[in-house]
């Protein structure tokens, strides 16, 4: 490796999926059995260092300042694998990452974290990788990871058996249009089911799997063009109807995955509430019990109040359209 950058740092933000992800077509290569949109989040941040050093036996993981877990050390390792291969090394590694948010949010620190990681580890290793490369590695470890390369408004296709390059696109940059995001807090302690588990257990149990795979590419579709359209209505509604698919695959499968809690449904009225006042107001869920509002940036205050207010909800963010990966040598 002489003559090569061998440590560098990279910062990626977490991704709220505007039209969901719930399934694989080819789980050995990672690959998405839909397309998925999001929104990066600014200020949901990961940073993590990745230094190649030639006196390691092995990779050494680190997560928020502990040791990372077998299993989470596992899936690093993986990924740290794949740059090795690309860049014919093998030098172990030390890696260090850090959760610039709340992980009780739940929002999916897997995203951020296999993005930056994606990012550091490339550019410590000294490839040059572009984009779309590195949307393709950080998909092979997490798909949502895919879509948090890029900042703003970002689409990831569908996968078929195979296809090894598939990678996220951005479609509009975050400045494209001035939403926010309101994430209320419903309940502490690590989700019960992770979506990798979860969307196989549907893929293999529910009776709706084949029902979601043929409706998610509609409400994708119907997402895309509010997006360009700037459409809020167009948008909160097939995400709710998105979101909505997605969980009734999981609370079908065998045994039933139910991420909700209670306080998820008073939180989803209080959105339903809003929209019957006339607030552009857009509800969505990922694999825990927590409601994450869409809404123009005029009405942020107005929503997040109303969830502040609702029984059980232990805490608001507001967050905005946030920028893709940055990588600082
Ligand atoms: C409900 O990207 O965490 O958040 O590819 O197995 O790592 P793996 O799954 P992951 O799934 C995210 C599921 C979701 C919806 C979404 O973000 O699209």
């Amino acid at each position: 490796m002489s003559g090569r950058p061998h440590e560098a740092s990279a910062r990626a933000c977490a991704n709220i999926a505007l039209a969901k992800y719930w399934g694989k077509s080819d789980v050995k290569r990672n690959l998405p059995a839909v397309p998925s949109i999001s929104m990066t989040l600014d200020q949901l941040v990961t940073e993590t260092r990745v230094r190649f050093d030639p006196s390691l036996d092995a990779d050494n993981v680190r997560l928020d300042g502990r040791r990372a877990s077998t299993e989470e050390a596992a899936r690093v390792v993986a990924m740290l694998d794949r740059v090795r291969r690309q860049a014919r090394l093998q030098t172990r590694a030390r890696v260090s990452s850090h959760n610039h948010f709340p992980t009780a949010a739940g929002l999916a620190s897997s995203a951020s974290g296999f993005a930056a990681l994606a990012a550091a580890a490339s550019a410590a290793a000294g490839l040059r990788q572009s984009a779309r490369r590195l949307s393709a590695l950080a998909r092979a470890s997490s798909a949502s990871a895919a879509r948090s390369i890029f900042g703003g408004f970002v689409e990831l296709p569908a996968g078929k058996r195979g296809d090894a390059d598939l990678a996220a696109r951005q479609l509009a940059p975050p400045g494209h249009w001035n939403l926010r995001l309101i994430v209320a807090q419903t309940a502490t302690g690590p989700k019960k089911v992770g979506s990798t588990e979860g969307m196989e257990r549907s893929r293999k149990t529910s009776p709706y799997y084949t029902t979601w795979i043929g409706q998610a590419p509609k409400w994708a579709r119907t997402i895309k063009r509010a997006i360009k359209d700037r459409d809020l209505d167009a948008l909160g509604l097939a995400m709710e109807q998105s979101t909505l698919a997605f969980h009734c695959c999981a609370i079908t499968s065998t045994p039933s995955i139910v991420y909700w809690a209670p306080q998820t449904l008073t939180a989803l009225d209080t959105v339903r509430g809003l929209r019957e006042r006339g607030v552009s107001a857009w509800a969505t869920m990922d694999a825990g019990p927590h409601v994450k509002t869409l809404c123009d940036a005029s009405d942020a205050a107005r929503v997040r109040q109303a969830l502040d207010r609702t029984a059980g909800v232990t805490r608001t963010w507001v967050t905005k359209p946030g920028p893709g990966v940055e990588v600082h040598s």
